[in-house]
């Protein structure tokens, strides 16, 4: 039986490894630098029921199928679906929704590993001591002396992306571990730090309101960013659990570990959020000041603490290294799909992929000053464009690939395997892998996966049409 078998790549010591890996890879930039930015720029309460709805009906239900498929394939996302495929008579292209999601997967890599170039050029500001006293305005100087500067970026991001593919080229399994099993609660810690700051603000109630404030004619404006949202945070749709479920040891509870990664990600999100919107007011800064809005908001925050520079060295610290937990992750089922397949190495296939996406994320770099003006699917009083060279409208080469990446491919990659694990895997097989104790459940999550998961992307897809 397949999954008796293990995989080549490493298995984890226990099911609290496998918590540890696939909440590393949830945990990471999406919760404290997009999921604040992307509530602010679609208004707040809005936005953040409908992400909350997307997490609990089509994102962790996801997240099991995801599991279930890598730990009954054992293999890379391609080669599990591709045999797990085979072994129900169903077809052997539901292997290119895997191969989608570990391209998607490596797109979202190039501007991640950017961003997290930010975040290490925050350490050493930190540590210089650029933040004491900082003002709203100062702070927001600061970051665009950073955005402004191709090569800074640029270094930033190389050393970011050599640092990922050095732990990926050693085999995830080994190291990963000792390193979360400390990090995770550090940051967490100081996530806190940050929420008792923004409760000094005198504006705490106002970043609440912000958040919490629930308005139904405003849901379809931001509905696709939501549900995309809760696939990037998730790190649902692109193989990237499926991968470390393939990992996973034979007898563990996947539904538990699934609620409990789902809720550790939840939970992060929200208090990053309740940390940074009342220092946003109380320095009169723009909720929906967009990319830069963390990278603005904090700087103040801990400028103006006791200690602060220490806590923001830290911080800054601990975010780059949620970034890498998530960033590995994301490499992941690539490497693993070159190991196979080429039979490699896996330094010599890891070096290939990280150039690649290393290259691509170059252009993320320029979006930001030399190419600002380079736009793509542009529309204006001439029509339609693919590209247009202009200061308006359209999207910038970072803003495409985001948009690409959370809004269509993770939905799309998602939905199928879904939909695989839903009705194209035994019902055997997934009784088996679930092995639940209550036997009601079984119907329950049979049905969140035929039905609520798939009907929930399609009805957002369709109202994002015809909104
Ligand atoms: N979940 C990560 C975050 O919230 O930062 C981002 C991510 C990781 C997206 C892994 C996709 C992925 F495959
Ligand atoms: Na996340």
């Amino acid at each position: 039986m397949a999954n008796e078998q293990q995989s080549i790549h490493g298995v984890w010591a226990s099911r609290w490894v496998f918590i540890l890996a696939a909440t590393g890879s949830a945990v990471g930039l999406g919760n404290i630098w997009k999921f604040p930015y992307m509530a602010g720029v679609y208004g707040g309460g809005a936005f953040v029921a409908v992400y909350l709805v997307c997490i609990a009906l089509i994102g962790a239900p996801i997240m099991l199928a995801e599991t279930v498929l890598g730990r009954r394939g054992r293999q890379s996302p391609v080669n599990s679906l591709r045999s797990l495929a085979q072994a129900s008579n169903a077809s052997p292209r539901w292997a290119w929704a895997a191969m989608i999601g570990m391209i998607a997967a490596l797109m979202i890599l190039s501007f991640y590993s950017v961003v997290a170039g930010w975040a290490l050029d925050y350490i050493l500001g930190m540590g210089r001591g650029a933040f004491a006293g900082i003002s709203g305005q100062g702070a927001a100087a600061r970051f665009s002396s950073l955005t402004d500067d191709p090569w800074r970026l640029a270094g930033w991001h190389s050393l970011f992306m050599l640092i990922t593919a050095l732990i990926i080229a050693r085999g995830v399994v080994a190291g990963l571990e000792k390193a979360l099993r400390i990090m995770m609660p550090m940051l967490f810690v100081l996530l806190v730090v940050l929420f008792g700051y923004s409760l000094s603000t005198g504006h705490f109630m106002e970043g609440v309101r912000f958040l919490f404030h629930f308005d139904l004619a405003e849901v379809p404006a931001g509905i696709l960013a939501a549900m995309g949202h809760a696939f990037f945070t998730l790190s649902v749709g692109v193989g990237s659990i499926m991968v470390f479920g393939a990992y996973m040891p034979r007898h563990a509870s996947i539904g538990r570990t699934v609620i409990t990664v789902a809720l550790l990600d939840t939970l992060v999100a929200l208090t990053a959020g309740m940390a940074l919107f009342p220092v946003v007011f109380a320095a009169g800064l723009e909720p929906s000041a967009g990319p830069g809005l963390m990278f603005v908001t904090l700087p103040i925050a801990f400028g103006n603490i006791a200690l602060g520079e220490v806590f923001g060295l830290l911080f800054f610290l601990l975010v780059a290294i949620a970034a890498w937990s998530s960033a590995i992750s994301m490499l992941e089922p690539a490497v693993a799909y070159g190991v196979e397949r080429s039979g490699w190495s896996r330094p010599s296939v890891t070096a290939v992929i990280a150039a690649l996406c290393w290259l691509v994320g170059m252009g993320t770099v320029l979006s930001f000053n030399v190419l600002a003006d380079a736009r793509f699917m542009v529309t204006d009083d001439t029509g339609w464009h693919w590209f247009a060279w202009t200061d308006s409208g359209g999207r910038t080469f970072f803003e495409s690939i985001d948009y690409l990446t959370s809004r269509i491919l993770l939905p799309l990659g998602g939905l199928s395997f879904c939909l695989f694990g839903g009705w194209v895997l035994s019902r055997d097989a997934l009784r088996e892998e679930l092995s639940l104790k209550h036997p009601w459940l079984f119907p329950m999550i049979l049905c969140l996966l035929r039905y609520v998961a798939p009907a929930g992307v399609i009805v957002v897809f369709v109202t994002e049409l015809f909104k």
